[in-house]
């Protein structure tokens, strides 16, 4: 599957929400239709499948003439209504559908075509992506993101390009300091286990270990899968629960800790682009009024969670919440922390706090 284009979270936003102040409240008004049953088994993604199926050319043909004319029957009206995908995008990831989904070759003298999945999923899974604006990565059923392919589906947050800078944060920090890259961490709030992934693989063989913890226990059962296919059972362990919660035996003694939580403010899930809102997981996206609930008990929890010299990273919605967390640990946590930074992304957005425990 090729790389799609995932936008951060803030530019899944309307255009007229994408800028709304902290605690500033926005009507909704649109209903949203009931949420799909969500599957806590992981689902295997399409390019992973054995290509048990098959189809005459002809009969491809025509699922893939139907499915272009579907997707550039949508033009700009999603662009113009959520910032959703044109005609265009709608096409590329057509062509990554098939990549993933169709395997040709010649088979004794013949031209084969084998389906990892029927012809009649791909026409389901198609109608899905444009009339119900499911999102492609839960399509196809992966992500990619650093240099990894995750597994996702409906229920856990699709990793965002912005959040691989959390993984740079924590390798800019070990190097040269073995305390810290021999030491315990944690991802708090897993989702597909993308940057504990990411962690264990910095931290290396030095025997560094992370704990992936999250309230979901889809996010657990397709982070476990995640951390499966990459051999990392013995250095990524998986605990279901609240925040600081499942780590109350470790109290003290992390050498570092990061999340990505849930940081949109409740107001604004309703102006999310369609993709967004009404397909990934709300548990994932509301941060409370002001966007802010999850982020301050993370920042309350830090010091008894952290041994001496520990580091943490936050991402965050952007400048208004960055500044916020600074000053609340600076002022609140008097004396607890020192080093706090706040870092942009890469498209020049303040976007993490980092720090470290005294
Ligand atoms: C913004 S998503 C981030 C997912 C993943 N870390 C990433 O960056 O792609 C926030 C995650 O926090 C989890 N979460 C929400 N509330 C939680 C809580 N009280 N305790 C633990 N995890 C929670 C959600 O299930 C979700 O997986």
């Amino acid at each position: 599957m090729k790389l799609s284009l995932t936008p951060k979270l803030s530019t899944f936003l309307k255009p007229s929400l994408a800028s709304t102040p902290l605690r500033r409240s926005l009507c909704s008004s649109s209903p949203s239709p009931p949420p799909p049953p969500i599957s806590l088994k992981p689902q295997t993604p399409l390019f992973l499948r054995p290509p048990i199926h098959s189809a005459t050319s002809s009969d491809l043909q025509q699922w893939q003439d139907w499915a272009k004319t579907l997707a550039s029957s949508v033009g700009s009206t999603f662009a113009n209504s959520d910032n959703g995908p044109d005609s265009t995008l709608l096409l590329r990831e057509l062509n990554w559908l098939v990549d993933d989904a169709v395997q040709q070759g010649i088979e004794n003298g013949q031209r084969k075509i084998r389906l990892r999945v029927s012809l009649e999923e791909l026409y389901l899974l198609w109608k899905q992506r444009i009339e119900e604006r499911k999102p492609f990565q839960y399509i196809v059923g992966c992500e990619h993101w650093r240099e990894l392919v995750l597994c996702v589906q409906e229920g856990v947050l699709i990793p965002r390009p912005e959040t691989e800078l959390i993984v740079d944060l924590v390798g800019d920090v070990v190097k040269g300091e073995e305390g810290l890259r021999e030491g315990l961490w944690a991802d708090l709030g897993t989702g597909s286990g993308a940057i504990a992934i990411g962690i264990a693989r910095v931290l290396g063989t030095g025997g560094g270990r992370v704990i992936a913890t999250d309230l979901s226990p889809t996010a657990i059962s397709v982070a476990g899968f995640n951390v499966e296919r990459y051999g990392l059972q013995d250095v990524v362990e998986l605990r279901k629960g609240s925040w600081f919660d499942p780590l109350k035996d470790v109290e003290g003694k992390l050498a570092g800790f990061v999340s990505n939580p849930p940081y949109i403010p409740s107001d604004n899930i309703s102006g999310l682009q369609a993709e967004v809102g009404r397909h990934e997981p709300r548990v994932a996206l509301d941060g409370g009024v002001d966007g802010m609930d999850d982020l301050l008990h993370l920042c309350k929890g830090a010091a008894s969670i952290l041994k001496p010299g520990g580091f943490f990273a936050f991402e965050t919605n952007g400048e208004k919440q960055c500044k916020y967390l600074v000053e609340y640990m600076e002022n609140e946590a008097r004396g607890s922390f020192c080093n706090l930074s706040i870092i942009p992304d890469f498209a020049g957005i303040h976007r993490f706090v980092t720090g470290f425990h005294k």
